[in-house]
C-alpha cells in the first residue's frame, strides 16, 4: 500500500526518521553499556558519570566489534573491548592505546537522548535536526501529569513491522475475540464509536452504560465490582505513541470517585519487522495492586502472538499475496497510518538527505 509515494505496508511498513521513539525505561541505563536495537541500527547506551544518558551506534569502526561486547566504560568514554579504543559520548575517538592521533573518520553516529519521566527518547535521524519539542507533551499523556500517579513497566517485543503494533493498539475490536472476556465484556467489537482527528491525533471513543466488568479488571481499577459507565479512548499519536484512557463511573455510587487509568504505550521499530512496546500506566488512585504488570504482560502477550502470526504470514506469502480489506472499524488505523505517511513524505520533501 503506498499513501503519498510512501510504502505503507503493514509487514514492511517505512517509517519517519525525524521522530523521537522511545529507546529505554529510564531505569535502564546506568553504568553498563547496554545493547539494543533501535530503528534498524545496533545501539549502544550508557549513562556519563554525572548520570547524563548517552546513545552510539554499536559498532567499532576499527575492526568492527559491537562496543557493547564487553566495551567497558572510562570516565564518559566507552572503551572496545577488542583493542581497546576510546569513543568519547560525542561518539568521536579519544584514545588510542597502539598510538596515534584519532582521526575524524574513526567515530560512530551519536543518537539525541531526551529523559523524561520514566521513559528515554531517542532521535533517529540526523542528530543536527533533533528537536525535543516533537516529543509528544507527557503532561497530556499522563505520565507527568497532577492527578494521575505514573508507573513504568513492561517491555513488550513483537517479531512484527512497528505499524503491525501500532495498529493493533488503535483497533478495540480485537478486545472482544483476542482477549476473549479479559478486559471487556463481550460487547467492544459491536459497539458504536466516534472519530476524531487533532493534528498528529487520531482518537476513538467509545461510551458504555451499565457494565459489569470481568475480575482482572476490577482488580486493576481497585473497583467494587458493581456496574459502571464507562468511557474509553484509544488515541493513537503519529508515529510514536498510543494511549489507551479508561474512565469508570461507578453506578448509584457518587460516595466513589471516578476512576482513570491509562494505558501509555511507546511504539519503536527495531528493525523492519520487529518492534517494542514500552508500557507505562497512569491512573488516578495509588496502585495497590502488585501484579498489575504481571496482568498486562499475560494479556499483552495475547497481541504479540497475533502481531507475530501476522507478520509470519506476510513473510510466508510475500507482499504480492497479502491483500488486506478494511472494515469499517479500521478507521483509526487508517487515519493514523496516512498519518505517519505524511510525517515521512514530508521530511523526504524538506530533508531529503535525512531518509536512509
Ligand atoms: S575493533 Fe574496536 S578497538 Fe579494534
Ligand atoms: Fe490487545
Amino acid at each position: 500500500m503506498q499513501i503519498d509515494g510512501i510504502d505503507m505496508l503493514p509487514g514492511r511498513a517505512e517509517y519517519p526518521r525525524n521522530q523521537w521513539y522511545v529507546a529505554a525505561f529510564a531505569d535502564e541505563l546506568c553504568r553498563e553499556p547496554l545493547h539494543r536495537m533501535l530503528f534498524g541500527d545496533p545501539v549502544v547506551l550508557f549513562r556519563q558519570e554525572d548520570g547524563a544518558p548517552v546513545a552510539l551506534f554499536d559498532r567499532c569502526p576499527h575492526r568492527g566489534m559491537r562496543l557493547s561486547n564487553g566495551g567497558t566504560l572510562v570516565g564518559n568514554n566507552i572503551q572496545c573491548n577488542y583493542h581497546g579504543i576510546q569513543f568519547g559520548p560525542n561518539g568521536r575517538a579519544c584514545l588510542i592505546p597502539s598510538g596515534g592521533t584519532p582521526t575524524s573518520a574513526l567515530a560512530v553516529r551519536r543518537y539525541p537522548l531526551h529523559e523524561i519521566s520514566g521513559w528515554v527518547w531517542a532521535w533517529a535521524g540526523e542528530p543536527d535536526l533533533a528537536d525535543p519539542s516533537l516529543i509528544p507533551d507527557h503532561a497530556e499523556l499522563g505520565l507527568t501529569a497532577t492527578g494521575l500517579n505514573a508507573y513504568f513497566g513492561e517491555r513488550l517485543d513483537a517479531d512484527s513491522n512497528y505499524l503491525y503494533s501500532f495498529e493493533n493498539l488503535v483497533d478495540a475490536t480485537h478486545i472482544s475475540f483476542l482477549h476473549h472476556g479479559l478486559i471487556d465484556s463481550g460487547n467492544v467489537a459491536a459497539h458504536p464509536y466516534t472519530v476524531e482527528q487533532q493534528d498528529n491525533r487520531v482518537i476513538m471513543r467509545r461510551v458504555f452504560e451499565n457494565e459489569v466488568m470481568p475480575p482482572m479488571l476490577v482488580r486493576s481499577m481497585q473497583l467494587s465490582g458493581g456496574p459502571v459507565n464507562r468511557t474509553l479512548d484509544l488515541i493513537s499519536y503519529a508515529p510514536n505513541v498510543c494511549v489507551v484512557r479508561q474512565e469508570y463511573v461507578e453506578v448509584g455510587r457518587q460516595d466513589l470517585p471516578v476512576r482513570e487509568m491509562r494505558l501509555v504505550f511507546g511504539i519503536t521499530p527495531a528493525g523492519p519487522k520487529s518492534s517494542y512496546q514500552f508500557v507505562a500506566v497512569a491512573q488516578s488512585y495509588e496502585n495497590h495492586h502488585p501484579g498489575l504488570f504481571g496482568d498486562l504482560r499475560m494479556l499483552l502477550m495475547e497481541d504479540v502472538v497475533a502481531l507475530n502470526d501476522v507478520q509470519q504470514m506476510f513473510d510466508l506469502l510475500g507482499p504480492d499475496r497479502v491483500p488486506e480489506i478494511s472494515v469499517r472499524s479500521d478507521e483509526g488505523a487508517i487515519r493514523t497510518r496516512r498519518l505517519i505517511a505524511g510525517q515521512i513524505a514530508e521530511e523526504r520533501r524538506h530533508v531529503p538527505q535525512a531518509a536512509e
